[in-house]
């Protein structure tokens, strides 16, 4: 069986709430084992573990969160030492932009082996129904794919 890793990093619950909805989706998939991690807690043994990989995070500051970039900072040369190639996808809490956390996040995510699954996807504003809707989506789809070999 394969195994999505969600790792996410959410500073006042936004991401963590996608991060949620987007576990709900990908666990309505029977071939796909699915592990939430939060970033600071993921290391390399949790990628090691994973056949695809779900990036939740805000945008601050015009960047992707902190927390979210020092998992990728930590795992980066482990990663590449294991030879560990997982198709990965992004999903951006914004108040309104998002776009620098996801410019950001593709030039880390260029020095790494790990092909784009999906579009980012970046949610503006207050998390809603549509904001929940929209990643519970991504991850069933994510996790589908997954299932069938697409990645
Ligand atoms: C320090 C800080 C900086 C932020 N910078 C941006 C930004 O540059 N662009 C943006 O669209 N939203 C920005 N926001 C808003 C957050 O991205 C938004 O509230 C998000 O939903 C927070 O997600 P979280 O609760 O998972 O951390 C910022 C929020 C904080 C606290």
């Amino acid at each position: 069986m394969k195994t999505l890793l969600i790792a996410y990093h959410s500073q006042s619950g936004a991401s963590a709430q996608l991060a949620r909805a987007a576990w709900r989706g990908a666990v309505m998939e029977p071939g796909v084992a699915v592990t939430v991690r939060r970033a600071w807690d993921a290391g390399v043994e949790d990628l090691a573990l994973a056949q695809g990989l779900l990036l939740v995070a805000a945008e601050n500051s015009g960047a992707l969160s902190g927390g979210m970039k020092d998992f990728l900072d930590r795992t980066f040369y482990p990663a590449i030492a294991r030879g560990l190639v997982l198709p990965y996808a992004l999903l951006v809490s914004a108040g309104n932009d998002g776009r620098g956390a996801v410019r950001q996040l593709e030039r880390i995510m260029s020095g790494y082996p790990f092909p784009a699954a999906a579009e980012p996807l970046v949610l503006r504003g207050e998390v809603g129904d549509a904001h929940l809707d929209a990643s519970r989506e991504l991850g069933a789809a994510f996790a589908a794919g997954l299932a069938m070999g697409i990645f």
